[in-house]
């Protein structure tokens, strides 16, 4: 049995590999999967180039998706997203549909010799019994970017939010294989949700769970 890095009440970190973590859990045990592999895009903007303040992405060079074993894991009335892209293109029959993440601002990548990214794409993929928990939203969703503080490709909490009353109730089990600093812990532990978290980094399974300890978070401070 692997020993989890971290657990409060309702969150469990583990600091490991998906694939090797997954298979201890039983089958359809979860209630809502939320997975943002890396996905291949230039992450760092101009701003970042030098100096980056980040750590690397673990296996942002190797990308999969796996979409078997999560599946096997989710519960016959739960719901899978994933976030893909072209880099790292996603097909499988139980796609339902393809939510578009439109962001405010697109003025990282190739300035010069390429359109600006203007989007990311969510991949709803629910199974067989699954019932929306919130009021039916269209397929494209509009949230403004998170000043990434904590992770490269941190994810806005507003979107992971949206996700997790689209698709949960409270108490429900929600498993992100692919954790980063946290962003989905963070809002589970805000309403009410229990948390699986696995992380192949040592570096942000800490930069998680300090999130998990923080009141509020204060963006703003990034730019002082
Ligand atoms: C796109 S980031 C997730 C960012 C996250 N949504 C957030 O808001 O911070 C993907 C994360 O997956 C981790 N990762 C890569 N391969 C992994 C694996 N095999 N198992 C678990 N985590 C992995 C990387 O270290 C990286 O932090």
């Amino acid at each position: 049995m692997i020993k989890p890095y971290y657990e409060e009440e309702n969150i469990t970190i583990y600091n490991g590999d998906c694939l090797e973590v997954m298979k201890e859990f039983d089958n359809e045990s979860i209630d809502c999967v939320i997975a943002d592999p890396p996905y291949g895009l230039n992450y760092l903007s101009n701003r970042y180039k030098y100096g980056n303040p980040h750590l690397k992405i673990e296996n942002d060079d190797k990308l999969f998706i796996p979409i078997v074993s999560l599946w096997q894991k989710l519960k016959t009335t739960g719901a899978m997203y994933v976030f893909y892209s072209h880099k790292l293109p996603l097909v499988s029959d139980n796609i339902k549909n393809v939510i578009i993440w439109v962001k405010n601002n697109w003025s990282a990548g190739d300035l010069e010799g390429d359109y600006g990214n203007q989007y990311e794409m969510l991949a709803f993929m629910p199974k067989g019994n699954f019932k929306l928990k919130s009021k039916r939203f269209s397929n494209v969703w509009f949230f403004d970017r998170e000043i990434p503080k904590y992770h490269p490709t941190q994810k806005p909490t507003s979107l992971i939010n949206r996700i997790i009353e689209s698709a949960t109730n409270k108490g429900d089990i929600i498993l992100d294989p692919f954790l980063g600093s946290g962003t989905t812990a963070r809002a589970c532990k805000d309403l009410g949700r229990k948390c699986i978290g696995i992380e192949i980094s040592k570096e942000y399974c800490d930069i998680a769970v300090k999130r998990l300890g923080q009141e509020v978070f204060d963006f703003a401070e990034v730019n002082r």
